[in-house]
């Protein structure tokens, strides 16, 4: 088998030597290590009990909890919390951040966003889930507890951001703004290893991904746009292709590599979009503008909204540059 750089001497080569920027290194590798525990857990929900079905309980957005939820939740808390890098996290499955207060982790120079398992509903029918994070400097005063200042940061301040995508097989992808590099799991010796160097969005593509059943309950304007994509007028010359998986890491990740738009526009039961800004928004808005693509809410860049609460939702445009263009154009 060709040899492949492991995450571990890929960060090693890739990182100044600078104290600071090893830290990042640990909440990568940190991270990584959790998503091979939930990782592990997705392979086998179906033969363990307590694995599949609904937790019996809604999390802060009104949302149905998934056991797989809170389990993967906990793995990515438990493992940031002992690696001492980070003073502290917010995530979906949580209503108020997280402040770490262990000797260690107090004194962490980054927080951590993330939403430990993306793709809900897709968790019992074995189809493709996630996890998607963001990485923050702290602008606490370090050895002070992590405040929500320190959650609420642009996106234009993360210093990193990735995801996993548990399909068929795992795969982290990752920036710390140099660029995009993904990295798949090898189960044999359960190390991510580089096998997608470089990453880059094609500038357009064939794919365009929206939930249609939400079609007559957006802005007249998407209706325009969604035929544009269906027609034989659009910059293919030919319809697009549907695809839409419902897990946005896995949509998103198509679309990384082949090309093409996801969208998730204000709907009447979410006026406000659906995805939510600092954990799935975001991060992916730094990865898709790092790899050449583009994210939008319609009229702004989604890296650019200062946060005014933790579980913000926003539309989300996002994907290969020129059709978010098109989709922008279709909007004014
Ligand atoms: P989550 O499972 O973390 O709540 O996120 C689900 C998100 C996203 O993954 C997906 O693209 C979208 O919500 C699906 O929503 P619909 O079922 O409304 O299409
Ligand atoms: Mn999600
Ligand atoms: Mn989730």
């Amino acid at each position: 088998m060709a040899h492949f750089t492991a995450l571990k001497d890929f960060l090693y080569t890739q990182q100044p030597k600078d104290q600071n920027e090893n830290d990042l290194s640990k909440v990568l590798l940190d991270l990584a290590e959790a998503s091979k525990i939930v990782s592990k857990d997705v392979c086998r929900a179906g033969l363990v009990d307590g694995f599949l079905g609904a937790q019996g309980g809604q999390n802060i957005q009104g949302e149905e909890q998934q056991k797989l939820d809170v389990i993967a939740d906990n793995a990515f808390i438990d493992v940031l919390e002992k690696g001492g890098a980070v003073c502290g996290i917010a995530s979906e499955e949580n209503e108020d951040f997280v402040s770490f207060d262990n000797d260690k982790s107090r004194s962490g120079k980054y927080v951590v966003l993330f939403d430990p398992l993306d793709g809900s509903s897709n968790i019992d029918v074995n189809v493709s889930i996630g996890t998607i994070f963001s990485i923050y400097k702290r602008i606490s005063p370090s050895n002070q507890p992590a405040s929500i200042d320190d959650m609420l940061q642009k996106g234009t301040a993360q210093v990193a951001a990735g995801y996993v995508l548990y399909g068929s097989s795992t795969m982290l992808v990752y920036t710390s703004g140099n660029g995009v590099n993904g990295f798949t799991l090898d189960p044999n010796t359960d190390t991510f290893c580089l096998s997608h160097a470089d990453m880059k969005m094609p500038v357009k593509g064939r794919y365009y991904a929206m939930n249609e059943g939400n079609i007559n309950e957006c802005n007249p304007k998407i209706i325009d746009y969604i035929r544009y994509c269906q027609s034989r007028n659009n910059d293919y010359g030919s319809p697009y292709s549907g695809r839409y998986i419902g897990s946005l890491v896995a949509d998103f990740h198509r679309n990384l590599i082949k090309g093409g738009i996801y969208i998730y526009p204000c709907t009447i039961n979410a006026p406000e979009g659906r995805l939510r800004l600092l954990y799935e928004c975001n991060p992916l808005a730094f990865i898709s503008e790092q790899a050449g693509g583009m994210s939008s809410t319609g009229t702004a860049r989604i890296m650019e909204i200062k946060p005014e609460k933790l579980h913000e939702r926003v539309a989300f445009f996002t994907g290969s540059k020129s059709m978010v263009e098109k989709a922008i154009a279709f909007l004014k």
